[in-house]
């Protein structure tokens, strides 16, 4: 191997080489006779140091995108480095004209979040980034390697999964069509598909039908809501991984799904991205101890028993009707010693259409959600309505539009189960991150869609 094609596969090997590096610099040290730089690719193991001699009068500054030739040798600290016998500039880069990021300096999120376009160059959510890719993989891996079926769920559809009506409708934007349809009287929300199209909330219902043949599938991409929350937890588009089994009868096998998969995942990406976790383990002060540990289990009227008996604890109300506010769910997690935490068994009337009812007591489904430690709901899932009949009567008002979805149950229909994971609400948890709009590239929330 003569050419060394990145700064990645640098190795001992190489010292003597001549090779050519392309990146950005990092930072720049300024001695009597030379400079230092530090070049970065891009990519995990991406650094490397750089002697530019004075005499190749080299005009960089942090940011600035270059190429260097010259040869490796060892550095008299042991360190390989590049000895700059050429360099050429590709865009230069300076705070002065309103460059944000100075060299090794940390900044708060929500100053590096005003920099959306150049916020990738920041080291700490390059890393993020990295993180991001690696989970997408590594949950890709693990439903793989356990048999399930990846499908494609529509992110156009009629439904409105969740029923909860916080939904962006989809209405075309072309002149031609909108003149056409002003002539003929066709209402503007059913000009195109002749039915109300919204952004999918949910690949659920259409999941649920590829399992009604594939057994067991998953989904995992982008979903909407039209909520109006503002939260340092919610997003209008986020990352969903849903999943569906087939011939699934007990709440209690869903439940070892989710741990297991969260598990799964977490093992792996600890082993793949070590460095750049451990970049967020020391700032955010979080620890794995619950990888080892069961997840506790409470019924969601258990809850409410503990929530109640420390009243005195909470700004918020606890009523049975409404659910849990945020303080609440985090204090059952650390009241339950800190690991996540599944609540099962929930009022009917709090839930969709397409859940269970329990066996023992109608009032409730069964229902899951799983809570994390700082952050509270990670994890919706529950068993579906596999009835034909009791199926038919929760939904009067769809009925029409998902006929489709009665028929799963009317053609050899079987006991299924599944949950949803929002994906940047497990890298909030894993990163110990505050904020969910630091763990998406381009996060959308209220009033924010402009880049
Ligand atoms: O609990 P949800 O609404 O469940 C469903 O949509 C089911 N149909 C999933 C299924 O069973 N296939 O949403 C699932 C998860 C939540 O637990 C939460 O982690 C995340 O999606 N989530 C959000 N994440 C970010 N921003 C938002 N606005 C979110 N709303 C839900
Ligand atoms: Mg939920």
């Amino acid at each position: 191997r003569n050419v060394v094609t990145g700064i990645e596969n640098i190795h001992n090997n190489d010292i003597g080489k001549e090779v050519e590096f392309k990146g950005w610099v990092k930072s720049v040290r300024k001695h009597k006779e030379n400079i230092f730089v530090d070049l970065s690719y891009g990519i995990v193991k991406d650094k490397v140091q750089i002697l530019i001699p004075l005499k190749l009068n080299p005009q960089v500054s942090p940011g600035t995108s270059i190429a260097v030739k010259g040869r490796l040798h060892l550095s008299p600290r042991g360190q390989i480095e590049l000895l700059a016998e050429r360099i050429k500039v590709f865009g230069k880069c300076s705070m002065e004209e309103g460059y944000p990021f100075a060299p090794r300096k940390t900044y708060a999120p929500e100053y590096v979040r005003q920099y959306l376009h150049l916020r990738p160059r920041y080291n700490k959510f390059s890393s993020l980034l990295k993180v991001r890719s690696a989970a997408e993989l590594v949950i890709h891996e693990y439903f793989n390697s356990e048999g399930y079926i990846s499908v494609h769920t529509p992110i156009l559809t009629s439904n409105d999964c969740e029923g909860a009506g916080e939904i962006f409708k989809v209405i075309p934007d072309n002149e031609a069509l909108l003149t056409d349809m002003v002539r003929e009287k066709v209402p503007l929300h059913e000009a195109f598909f002749n039915t109300k199209v919204f952004l999918s909330v949910s690949g659920q219902l259409h999941l649920e039908a590829a399992a009604h043949s594939l057994h067991k599938v998953y989904t995992f991409g982008p979903t909407f809501r039209a909520e109006n929350s503002k939260t340092r937890l919610h997003l209008s588009e986020f990352y969903m991984v849903e999943s569906e089994i087939a011939f699934l009868e007990k709440l209690e096998e869903l439940i070892q799904i989710i741990e297991e998969l969260i598990k799964s995942v977490t093992k792996s990406l600890l082993n793949r991205c070590e460095d750049d976790i451990q970049l967020f383990c020391t700032e955010n002060k979080i620890s794995f101890t619950w990888l080892d540990k069961n997840f506790p289990i409470l019924t969601y009227s258990e809850a409410i028993g503990i929530l109640k008996s420390n009243r005195e604890n909470f700004k918020t109300d606890i009523d049975y009707n409404k659910g849990f506010s945020k303080e609440h769910e985090i204090f059952l997690v650390n009241y339950c010693g800190g690991s996540p935490t599944f609540i099962i068994n929930w009022p009917k009337v709090m839930k969709p259409f397409y859940m269970k009812e329990c066996e023992d007591e109608d009032t409730e489904v069964a229902a899951l959600d799983l809570l994390a430690p700082g952050v509270g709901e990670i994890v919706g899932g529950s068993l579906r309505e596999n009835n034909y009949i009791k199926l038919k009567n929760r939904l009067p008002k769809l009925s029409e539009q998902l006929e489709w979805y009665l028929d799963l149950r009317k053609y050899g229909g079987v006991p299924t189960g599944g949950f949803g994971l929002g994906f940047e609400r497990y890298l909030l948890f894993l990163l110990g991150i505050n904020n969910i709009k630091d763990t998406i590239p381009f996060p959308r929330w209220p009033h924010n869609c402009s880049l």
